[in-house]
């Protein structure tokens, strides 16, 4: 038999296989409702123009109230002949309320139908999400404030650079998120425009109002022009992007847990119920949580990497391509939630220990540099410091003590100007309160940045 809603030019039904090869039902049904929202705005909007009867208008609403109560108690089979979840629940609609659900597509299109649900169900999920970056970030603030005096070893080339404080450290993390934020919100901005009303590609006949529908689904304005509104899919390739910046800084989070939960580092501890032991290892606690969040970030670069190329050579306007759209977009949002809900629920909990991050600290010369600006302050050339504090730190390594540990007599080896008062510019605590100013290590910076950042957040 032939299609009921396109059968009329066709002779014969779609092969079997070739109707499952189409057919979109299997992942679009998770559009539900934002498809039957889309359709009870454009039946509103039909009825003000003079399209639909108030009873014809009525019935259409309630028969979609009722589809959405007949999905959400699983009461309804999915047709695969029906294509997609569009043209199953307009079926469905047809099936409840008779001929007035057949009026329903006047002026439509699924093209821009499509366009329009992937639009409304992204703008909540870009909601969700981005309250869930927010208590990953309050999480982290948390943490940086009670942190902010605890000292450990700052890292370039994850070689011991300079003391830091372990609240900088998490304040670094929360810039990162920062961005990531606002970047989400930026691209809400372009996801919040509605296509509706373009139709298959040129607009319709009818005297549609395309500024009632718009709104009423809480749009900010319609779109400009028709064929780019069915063809467009650079909002979900700009919220995939965003999305993989977010993975990014989440997998590289993870790798500093994952470094830090290693015995060799044994710098912060994570709950057991967020790690999982070995089948035959008896002594394993693996943090799994974070390697993978690590890995699902390749996942996410994939999906962003799918969608650049299923644009990238369509020509005007809709094209079936782009029903490639969805799974790539839907598994980056679940991941993204996924993802940010383990860390806003893990982050927390995370603790310090301190011990090991000051005694890391205090083996690595991390108060080299502070040693090299002490002479600067006594006068000396900077190069001239650095190559002094070179042959200071050689000794060190070859004596096996820090520079902190060797007494004046052994300093005044290296530079005749250095005098007792060396010795607290060679502490670690001395080392980080000296960086006092914005952006700085010192533990007051800090506060101020956690408080900062608690009146804006
Ligand atoms: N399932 C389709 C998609 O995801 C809906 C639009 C189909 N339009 C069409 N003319 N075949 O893009």
């Amino acid at each position: 038999s032939s299609n009921q809603q396109w059968g009329g030019r066709f002779s014969e039904g779609v092969d079997a296989f070739v109707a499952r090869f189409t057919a979109s039902i299997d992942f679009d049904r998770r559009l539900y409702l934002h498809d039957i929202q889309g359709s009870v705005a454009h039946a509103q909007m039909l009825h003000q123009a003079g399209i639909l009867s108030e009873d014809e208008l009525n019935a259409i609403i309630s028969g979609l109230e009722g589809i959405l109560e007949d999905i959400e108690q699983g009461r309804i089979d999915w047709s695969i002949e029906l294509e997609d979840i569009h043209m199953n629940i307009e079926a469905r609609l047809t099936d409840r309320i008779g001929a007035a659900g057949k009026k329903l597509h006047t002026g439509r299109s699924r093209n821009d139908q499509v366009a329009t649900d992937i639009r409304l169900w992204l703008r909540d999920e870009i909601d969700a999400i981005s309250e869930e970056l927010k208590r990953l970030q309050e999480g982290l603030l948390d943490v940086a404030e009670r942190e902010s005096d605890t000292i450990m070893p700052g890292f370039t080339h994850l070689q011991t650079a300079q003391p830091v404080t372990f609240g900088h450290h998490l304040m670094a993390w929360y810039e990162m998120l920062v961005r990531d934020y606002e970047r989400l919100q930026d691209c809400r901005k372009r996801v919040n425009i509605s296509p509706l009303g373009a139709a298959a590609l040129a607009g319709t006949t009818y005297p549609i109002d395309r500024e009632f529908t718009a709104s009423a689904l809480g749009f900010e304005r319609p779109s400009r022009n028709s064929l780019d509104s069915v063809s467009d899919r650079d909002f979900a390739i700009e919220f995939c992007a965003a999305g993989a910046l977010i993975m990014t800084h989440l997998s590289r989070m993870s790798e500093e847990l994952v470094l830090w939960t290693s015995a060799q580092f044994n710098f912060i501890d994570l709950p057991d119920r967020f790690c999982t032991g070995s089948s035959i290892m008896p002594q394993k606690k693996n943090p799994d949580v974070p390697e993978l969040v690590r890995g699902k970030t390749g996942r996410v670069n994939g999906h962003l990497v799918s969608l650049l190329t299923l644009m990238k050579s369509q020509p005007m306007a809709y094209n079936k391509d782009n029903q490639e759209d969805k799974e790539p977009l839907f598994d980056t949002v679940d991941t993204l939630k996924d993802c940010l809900r383990a860390f806003a629920d893990m982050v927390p909990h995370v603790q310090a220990r301190k011990e090991n991050m000051l005694e890391a600290a205090r083996r690595g010369f991390s108060t080299a540099t502070d040693l090299a600006d002490y002479l600067v302050r006594q006068g000396m050339p900077f190069r001239n410091a650095h190559e002094v504090v070179g042959k200071a730190v050689a000794f060190g390594i070859q004596e096996g003590r820090d520079l902190s540990e060797m007494t004046l007599v052994e300093l005044q080896v290296f530079s005749d100007t250095i005098k007792q008062d060396v010795f607290d510019v060679l502490t670690l605590e001395g080392s980080v309160s000296a960086r006092n100013h914005l952006g700085g290590t010192a533990p007051e910076q800090v506060r101020q940045a956690v408080l900062n950042a608690r009146n804006t957040l």
